[in-house]
């Protein structure tokens, strides 16, 4: 009679287990649920406007370029862009990078070169003025041309292209301050769509090498 009891015992005991099993199997495959439905809807977003298996990288700006023009997005239609990222007061980052472009620039030719503007934006506005952007991308390269705004425009268009850049304080540079950011130099196509990336410390050769693709792909001699 002990051990029946006993017995009784251990079934309800197990058969409590198996309801809470149940119970939690339930409630994960709901969140399951949930959890892909949340990714199907934040990649069906109308306005996410990309193609299947585009990368989310790039959209609308509003900027000023470094002759007063002010410009947006719609302004390069029509050509490729290639972004990067940087500041006037960069000690060596960004020059490497703007003097790989500007090789690059010098090695696809004049035929490819017109279908395409190479654009430095500058993630320090408050330094960066228009003046100050024009002199600086004149060191470069002529068909350079240099993106300034307000802080909120920069802010925009750097968080489309997932750029991330910090202000950080350091004694030793102009006005206490230098700008952490990212360095890679995207390209985009024609209609504004991305189309690769080039990592920092991609020598010109090798980005010619990749422009020329790209742009002799979307416009053949
Ligand atoms: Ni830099």
């Amino acid at each position: 009679m002990g051990s029946g009891r006993l017995a009784k015992q251990e079934w309800e005991q197990t058969d409590m287990t198996r309801t809470n099993l149940v119970i939690l199997l339930g409630l994960l495959m709901a969140l399951g649920v949930a959890a892909i439905g949340g990714l199907w809807r934040s990649n069906g977003t109308p306005g996410a406007q990309t193609s299947s298996g585009t990368a989310l990288i790039g959209g609308a700006f509003e900027l000023v370029d470094h002759t007063g023009k002010a410009v947006t997005d719609q302004t390069y239609r029509g050509r490729f862009m290639l972004v990067y990222f940087g500041f006037t007061y960069c000690p060596d980052v960004c020059p490497t990078e703007l003097q790989n472009i500007a090789v690059a620039l010098d090695t696809i030719g004049e035929r490819r070169r017109k279908h395409l503007v190479p654009l430095f934006v500058t993630i320090d506005p408050e330094r960066d003025t228009r003046e100050l952007m024009a002199t600086y991308v004149d060191n470069f390269h002529p068909d350079l041309v240099g993106l300034t705004g307000s802080l909120e425009q920069i802010k925009k268009m750097a968080s489309v292209y997932r750029v991330y850049f910090k202000k950080v304080k350091e004694k030793d540079q102009p006005d206490g301050y230098t700008m952490d950011h990212s360095a890679l130099v995207f390209l985009m196509d024609d209609k504004g769509e991305y189309v690769r990336h080039f990592s920092y410390g991609t020598d010109g050769a090798k980005m010619a090498k990749g422009l020329t693709k790209a742009i002799d792909k979307r416009f053949p001699q």
